[in-house]
């Protein structure tokens, strides 16, 4: 990646971002389980020279209790093809566009893991990475044998022991460790192979992997926590940090932390990528804007949404629709990313309804304008060191990706703030992250 230059990925789960996006006019209800669908969208971004397309995930159909009555049934994010085995599939149909996948620390093995994500790199020629995510629904324990979920802090213990025996196998072959001497019957050197003998309090592996050091030496590595104990996850493993700021100011403390925890573990502040969320809504004109807002607030499904904010505000359900919510809301937020929303409501004198609209919307922050004005908040938001790219995750697809791609990317082209073509191979050279020297 050139110096000066942001990158750019596009979520692409599911139907869009909004949380009733299967009920926008321009999407197609049953697409989520076409491979077609999803190549056309990672096809398209490379066109666009993006960096990666990512495919977030959960390993529970999000809401099956009907709670509140009649939320049951509302919901189109209960079905998902799995990231890995969509990324496989991708991958033969692309080139050079990065592919996130996000896999659980909670409920998987660093065995499969390592395997999986080597034999991606291998598969795309250096274009895998792993998007690292604990995994803490309790709806996700339960398809785990689990009655509770596992606690914040034991759920990033047991995350950093995952990822240091993930990295370690993929450490388990020196590139040149293959001989393939036919005559003399030797088809590797011993010595150049290390079983990793793994003992730790979540863990025992032994190793080695059976897939060799991968074309980027290891897959990227993304991860999205902005707890203490995220925040330190990310700075000791990740090259890329999704982040979901609402506020410049904001963005630019949680990178310079990022970056400064990264440097307190040894590691190049410059290691690191900050890559905040945005929804883009892109429009010719103020009005077709605040038109296509409308929209995307008038399809919300408060009832749906109400299954939803129970997960992330432990006391909603308490309220009415038409209540305003009082100061005490604040302190019902259960994630790092509910708070920042919790106090907008509150200092905006939401109703509980307008909060399920709003939260409909996406928690990304939503950048809506003409394409020359999303180009220049962009451009000011990556010059100000708020943040070292975009991810862009669209409030519907493939409309509301395609828009930001065909009239926003140009600009940002012409601007010289974004590629024009592909310098690099791997993901790593689109990040501008060193690739594993060994
Ligand atoms: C852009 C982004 C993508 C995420 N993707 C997933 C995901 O695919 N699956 C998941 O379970 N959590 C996902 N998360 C949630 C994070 O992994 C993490 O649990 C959350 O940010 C709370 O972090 P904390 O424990 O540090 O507060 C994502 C968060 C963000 C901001």
């Amino acid at each position: 990646m050139s110096k000066g230059m942001m990158s750019i990925g596009a979520s692409i789960r599911g139907l869009g971002y909004n949380a009733s996006a299967w009920r926008h006019p321009d999407v197609d209800p049953t697409v989520q389980e076409s491979i077609s669908f999803y190549a056309e969208l990672a096809k398209k971004a490379e066109a666009a020279k993006l960096d990666f397309v990512f495919l977030a995930d959960n390993l529970a159909a999000t809401s099956m209790d009907d709670r509140p009555k009649g939320a049951l049934g509302r919901g189109h994010d209960n079905i998902t093809l799995e990231p890995l085995t969509t990324m496989a599939a991708i991958a033969v149909l692309t080139s050079r566009i990065g592919l996130v996948a996000t896999c659980s620390t909670s409920y998987q093995q660093p065995f499969h893991v390592a395997r999986l994500y080597a034999s991606l790199d291998h598969i795309t020629g250096g274009r895998a990475a792993w998007n690292v995510v604990p995994s803490y629904r309790q709806t996700e324990g339960a398809n785990f044998g689990l009655s509770e979920p596992i606690s914040h802090s034991e759920r990033y213990e047991r995350a950093e022991e995952f990822v240091t025996v993930v990295q370690g196998l993929w450490n388990s072959w020196d590139r040149d460790a293959f001989v393939y001497d036919k005559k003399s019957g030797i088809f590797f050197d011993p010595t150049k192979v290390r079983a990793l003998h793994h003992r730790g309090k979540f863990f025992q592996v032994e190793g080695p992997l059976t897939a060799t050091r991968s074309p980027q030496g290891r897959p990227a590595i993304f991860q999205a926590g902005e707890s203490g104990p995220g925040v330190e996850l990310a700075a000791k493993f990740a090259d890329a940090v999704y982040t979901v700021p609402l506020e410049k100011a904001a963005s630019i403390q949680q990178r310079q932390l990022v970056r400064q925890t990264a440097a307190k573990h040894g590691r190049s502040e410059e290691s690191i990528k900050v890559i905040p969320g945005i929804q883009p809504v892109v429009a010719a004109t103020k009005k077709e804007v605040e038109e296509k807002l409308e929209l995307l607030r008038s399809i919300a499904d408060p009832i749906k949404e109400m299954g939803r904010l129970i997960i992330q505000f432990k006391d909603i359900s308490k309220y009415d629709l038409e209540d305003t919510l009082p100061a005490s809301f604040v302190e019902s937020a259960v994630t790092s990313s509910a708070r920042p929303i919790a106090e907008k409501a509150v200092a905006s004198k939401w109703t509980v309804r307008r909060l399920c609209q709003e939260m409909a919307l996406g928690q990304q922050r939503i950048v809506a304008g003409t394409p020359e004005e999303i180009a220049a908040d962009l451009t000011e938001w990556f010059s100000s060191g708020a943040c070292d790219g975009f991810n862009v995750s669209p409030s519907h697809v493939p409309g509301g990706l395609f828009e930001f791609l065909d009239q926003v990317v140009p600009i940002l082209q012409e601007r010289g703030v974004f590629r024009a073509e592909y310098a690099g191979r791997t993901l790593r050279e689109h990040l501008g992250v060193a690739r594993d020297a060994s």
